[in-house]
């Protein structure tokens, strides 16, 4: 696992941001993992910018969200499809055919769930997949617990990740307790994977699921199998990292064409 200490959020946000724009650049049908939440937002946003000065055409890439919501009408503020049309889709003109999210709204959910693993089966595998971790360690909504082996299927978020959700939903009661979430195999499956984390709050998440054991109670640790796996963070998620000089002094060394990735 590569960890990569920023000074801030904002400029993790932007090298990572290069690192995906690269990727469309050589690849540009590149399938592409994606995250909702508060911590990719920058991302998106420096991505857009990033293919618009350069020019980059998007339209061969093909995406896969991570989740959604059961039960939330597509078009309500707060679900996943309206977040991802507002902060990425809209503005890079993606085509409907192009995107692919878990249908909240499907009347059969464990058939929804088989359907997205055939199409990610028909269209992968994902090449690059960005993640964010939730206090609790989860991946996707892959709250702990969670077995290693999930493939997509109905998750039920945990009283503190509903919290965590609050923000668009306009009662306690509205917040939704069910989503369809890719699995922990599902994600694992991706070629290479981008994990973002900011803020004091994930500082505990951050430390178990780099440095602690690997155990179902926090489901990112399972990202210490995997073989490409960049972490990005500020200094406050960071904070509780044991061998944090390490990972700066690694990533300070780094040989110049291993930068390649981040050139702007
Ligand atoms: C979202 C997702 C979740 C979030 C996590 C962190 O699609 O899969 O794992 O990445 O809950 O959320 P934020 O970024 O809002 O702190």
């Amino acid at each position: 696992m590569e960890v990569i200490v920023c000074e801030n959020a904002e400029k993790a946000s932007a090298l990572s941001a290069r690192l995906v724009k690269n990727k469309i650049k050589k690849q540009p049908d590149l399938v592409l993992g994606l995250a909702t939440g508060s911590t990719p937002l920058q991302l998106y946003k420096q991505l857009v910018d990033l293919i618009d000065s350069e020019n980059l055409s998007v339209k061969e890439i093909t995406t896969f969200n991570l989740d959604e919501y059961v039960g939330v009408a597509a078009t309500h503020p707060g679900s996943y499809q309206t977040y991802m049309k507002k902060n990425l889709f809209e503005a890079l003109n993606l085509r409907e055919d192009q995107w692919h999210i878990p249908n909240g709204e499907c009347q059969d959910v464990s058939q929804e769930c088989q359907h997205y693993e055939n199409l990610i089966d028909a269209k992968g595998p994902i090449q690059l997949q960005i993640l964010g971790i939730g206090r609790d360690g989860h991946i996707g909504f892959n709250e702990p617990g969670s077995s290693f082996g999930s493939r997509t299927r109905l998750k039920t978020l945990t009283e503190e990740t509903r919290q965590d959700n609050a923000l668009l939903f306009s009662s306690t009661e509205e917040i939704p307790r069910h989503v369809i979430t890719m699995g922990i195999q599902t994600i694992m499956d991706s070629e290479e994977i981008v994990l973002l984390a900011f803020g004091a709050q994930k500082a505990d998440a951050v430390a178990a699921f780099i440095e602690g054991p690997v155990s179902a109670s926090v489901p990112a640790s399972i990202l210490q199998f995997h073989p490409r796996v960049k972490v990005f963070l500020d200094p406050q998620a960071a904070a509780k990292l044991s061998h944090l000089d390490y990972y700066q002094e690694v990533f300070a060394q780094k040989p110049s064409w291993q930068m390649l990735e981040f050139e702007s």
